[in-house]
């Protein structure tokens, strides 16, 4: 049986790099023989400071964007972290079996913390909490973004060395890290993931974006000089950019989109993009307004609590009795 579990966090506003690394993957997923749980990790968002109501609408949000996107409360299971109190018990656990060492040397701790004066300690233990949000549900797979790609190697060593140490408890997962759209890259410095933390409004494109603000945020888009739509990383990494996003959202190739604007400028691609990107949007846009303030948003997100605590109580279960834990029959 392949398991596929994923979550985006509700720390600020979606954006399109969301998309492109985790939601257009899950959705794919989704149409395949995976079992699916997409989830809410509003743990992982109070690493960092947050407004109490903002993470409270933002969480909502997630979710609701989810369902808009396509994914499917009746294939997938849908829940927010918070309400399965398993994560937090055997992320606890799982810190016994993490190294300092290891967690030192993860780059998205480093970029978060540098340059401030505290951090949470949640958020430099933060990766083990995403290994148990995989293991409680003994995931087969894990669509990400290529940022990802460090902590899904921890969950991968923690899952490995629990198991010897102990007994085999956890599958371990693989990653899937597509080709195209797992490194999305700011609009104004192709050098730079995007983001929602740039303070340059004009590097991101958000969910909630009108088709003006589109047009406008591609069309100050960094290009180069050379006026070729050629998609070439090394030597034109903020077209290459464009021409993924572009791929990404109209679901196409990066040589069709290439040989389509073959002697034409980057004006008329780039109109073109934001034409393509809004027509994604927007149905989503109006999906989501539809469900956001919903009752049956509400349901469905009870209802995917339920049937997740059910797996990840037995995997934690598992997990305490070949740990020692002394535990009676519940
Ligand atoms: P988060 O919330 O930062 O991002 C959600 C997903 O979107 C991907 N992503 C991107 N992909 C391409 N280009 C970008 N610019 C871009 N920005 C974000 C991320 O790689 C991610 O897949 N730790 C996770 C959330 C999490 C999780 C989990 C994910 C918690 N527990 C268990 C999978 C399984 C995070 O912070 O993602």
């Amino acid at each position: 049986m392949k398991i596929v579990l994923s979550g985006i966090k509700p720390s600020g506003e979606l954006n399109i790099g969301g998309y492109g690394g985790a939601l257009h993957q899950f959705l794919a997923l989704q149409q395949q023989q995976f079992e699916c749980l997409f989830f809410v990790p509003d743990l992982h968002a109070v690493t960092v400071a947050q407004d109490p109501n903002v993470l409270r609408k933002r969480t909502m949000d997630i979710a609701a964007y989810y369902i808009a996107a396509g994914i499917d409360p009746k294939k997938a299971t849908i829940f927010i972290q918070s309400h399965v109190s398993a994560h937090a018990e055997l992320g606890w656990l799982m810190e016994t079996q993490a190294h300092f060492g290891e967690l030192s040397r993860m780059t998205q701790f480093k970029e978060k913390s540098n340059g401030k004066d505290t951090v949470s300690s949640a958020l430099f233990t933060y990766p083990v909490l995403m290994a148990a949000d995989i293991l409680l549900y003994q995931a087969t797979h894990v669509p990400v973004g290529d940022d990802q790609k460090q902590h899904l190697e921890m969950t991968r060593d923690l899952a490995a060395r629990f198991n010897q140490r102990f007994r085999p408890v956890f599958t371990v997962p693989e990653p899937i890290i597509q080709q195209l759209g797992s490194r999305i890259m700011s609009l104004d410095d192709p050098a730079k993931k995007m983001s929602k933390s740039n303070p340059n409004a004009n590097s991101y494109i958000l969910f909630q974006d009108s088709p003006e603000v589109i047009h406008k945020k591609i069309a100050k888009a960094v290009t180069d000089s050379e006026g070729v739509v050629r998609c070439d990383w090394a030597h034109k990494p903020a077209v290459s950019n464009l021409i993924e996003i572009y791929a990404v959202f109209a679901d196409e190739s990066v040589e069709t989109i290439e040989s389509r604007y073959k002697g034409v400028g980057y004006g008329a691609f780039k109109r073109d993009l934001a034409d393509v990107i809004a027509a994604k949007l927007q149905p989503i846009q109006r999906r989501y307004s539809e469900i956001v303030e919903s009752d049956e948003l509400i349901r469905i997100l009870k209802d995917g609590a339920v049937k997740a605590a059910e797996t990840a109580n037995r995997t934690l279960l598992q997990a305490k009795q070949a740990m020692g834990f002394v535990t009676w029959a519940q």
